[in-house]
């Protein structure tokens, strides 16, 4: 059903890093690409005026341009500052929500983008409603929503009393990348995964989410949250979902949240003993961070999902910070041949699946053929379906046109929400103090524990440059 689309942008947070790194750059693009028309009002309480906001915009751009090896486009940013306004104000005084009003004039359904800590959230969205600003209006909420199962329900419970469930877009960003949409369509395009996408023939499945750098100047904001809650119940449990889902059953939003909905639902709450926390060496010395913090910037996991499907396929989960490269990839590593006939094919040498969601998107599966000359031995050699260098599309740019459009099928529902904090609501609390590592080294040596059998993880290495 076609809904109307939203006739302003109200973002709150417009003086934030996000705001800086993905906002200013994805608005641009929407502006140049989709032709996107409607008056930009950002928020804040950092006593700026729209001189400051648009410099900050420009510099935003100029960065962007300059981290994409391409020229600042002047006739762009124009556009993006002739539509830019600016709000600044305490979220606690009504003369801020006064002011948001009168800044958005005739426009009946705003879109208001909450780039903000969630414990705001509420007092916003109740500031908006006594202005009469959350009447047909849509909400964005920035991840993570929440900090535990209690607090995402209460979040949820406070939200729901402004907006109705389908007026609410929980963004994760992941979900509008280009490679993890690409991972449904391969999956439910082709017939020939669906046989064998299953226990019966899936040994297991890893992810991993590497970044070569730091926590970059976000010291006081990861010492609250730490790698589980940034990057691991969101953006790593909805590529999970995506990669494990039944198929839904038609290609509206509702069916695909339904899915997701019920493989949330399969996934067993992780054991505290299937966990590992590490730290690298340094972390404490960041600006922001407490000097005894016990916050991980790196965590490996097993996860299993109850269900006919996957039933004892065990899934794992890495991600870190100051790791050696900056990639994120799955791997589904199917199970060896009942019989090795020609030569031993070990399970680190049979048909796996891997996609890769960055620097480079890459699908690919790892085969074995025949070497040329008389002996019947094998060497492994990989089938790529996909591989170019980077997506044409920024996430935010595609979900904040989603969201415009009122087209709900990327964001998380409420339910979705609470069911992937289920997941690891009891790996929240730590008695145990986390592991220390290099930076630059794969973590601590304890998450080498958490692969079980010979297998071990598999580091992604920096890729060739492909020609397709
Ligand atoms: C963000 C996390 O959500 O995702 C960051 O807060 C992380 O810590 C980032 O670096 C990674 O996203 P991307 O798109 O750069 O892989």
């Amino acid at each position: 059903m076609a809904t109307p689309r939203s006739d302003a942008l109200v973002f709150f947070g417009a003086t934030g890093d996000l705001a800086y790194k993905k906002i200013f750059p994805a608005l641009q693009a929407m502006i140049l690409n989709d032709g996107l028309d409607l008056p930009i009002i950002g928020v804040a309480h950092s006593d700026w005026d729209i001189k400051k906001l648009r410099a900050r915009a420009r510099d935003s751009l100029t960065q962007a341009a300059k981290d994409q090896g391409i020229k600042f486009d002047k006739d762009g940013f124009e556009k993006l500052s002739a539509k830019l306004q600016y709000v600044d104000g305490d979220y606690n005084d009504p003369a801020t929500f006064d002011a948001i009003k009168k800044a958005l004039g005739k426009a009946k359904r705003p879109l208001h983008y909450l780039a903000i800590p969630p414990s705001l959230f509420g007092v916003v969205a109740k500031g908006l409603q006594k202005v009469g600003c959350a009447d047909e209006a849509r909400v964005v909420v920035e991840k993570p929503f929440g900090r535990d199962l209690a607090s995402a329900k209460a979040l949820n419970a406070t939200l729901h009393e402004v907006f109705p469930e389908q007026s609410i877009f929980r963004i994760d960003h992941y979900l509008g990348k280009e490679p993890v949409q690409n991972l449904l369509y391969f999956r439910f395009a082709n017939t020939v995964f669906e046989p064998v996408w299953n226990r019966n023939y899936v040994e297991s499945v890893q992810i991993t989410m590497a970044e070569n750098f730091g926590v970059q100047g976000r010291g006081a904001f990861y010492d609250d949250i730490g790698a589980i809650r940034d990057v691991l119940q969101n953006h790593l449990l909805q590529v999970i979902a995506m990669l494990a889902m039944d198929a839904p059953v038609g290609s509206d939003p509702e069916s695909l949240r339904a899915e997701k909905l019920r493989i949330f639902r399969a996934m067993k709450p992780v054991d505290p003993k299937d966990v590992v926390r590490g730290q690298y060496k340094g972390y404490r010395e960041v600006e922001g961070v407490k000097p005894d913090s016990n916050v991980e910037t790196f965590v490996a996991l097993r996860l299993h999902i109850d269900n006919w499907r996957w039933n004892g396929v065990p899934f794992y989960i890495r991600a870190g910070k100051n790791l050696p490269i900056t990639a994120t990839e799955v791997i589904v590593d199917m199970k060896t041949p009942p019989l090795s006939l020609f030569d031993e094919i070990s399970q680190k040498e049979s048909n796996y699946f891997r996609f890769r969601f960055n620097p480079e998107v890459i699908i690919a599966e790892g085969a074995r053929v025949k070497k040329p000359g008389e002996k019947m031995r094998g060497e492994p050699v990989e089938l790529v379906a996909r591989h170019h260098p980077r997506p044409e599309k920024s996430p935010y740019e595609r979900l904040l046109g989603d969201a415009i459009r009122g087209d709900n099928a990327l964001f998380t529902s409420d339910e979705s929400v609470e069911a992937a904090w289920a997941v690891v609501d009891q790996v929240l609390t730590h008695e145990k103090p986390v592991a220390t590592y290099k930076p630059g080294s794969w973590g601590p040596s304890e998450a080498l524990k958490i692969v079980e059998g010979d297998e071990g993880w598999h580091d992604p290495t920096p890729e060739e440059t492909s020609p397709c």
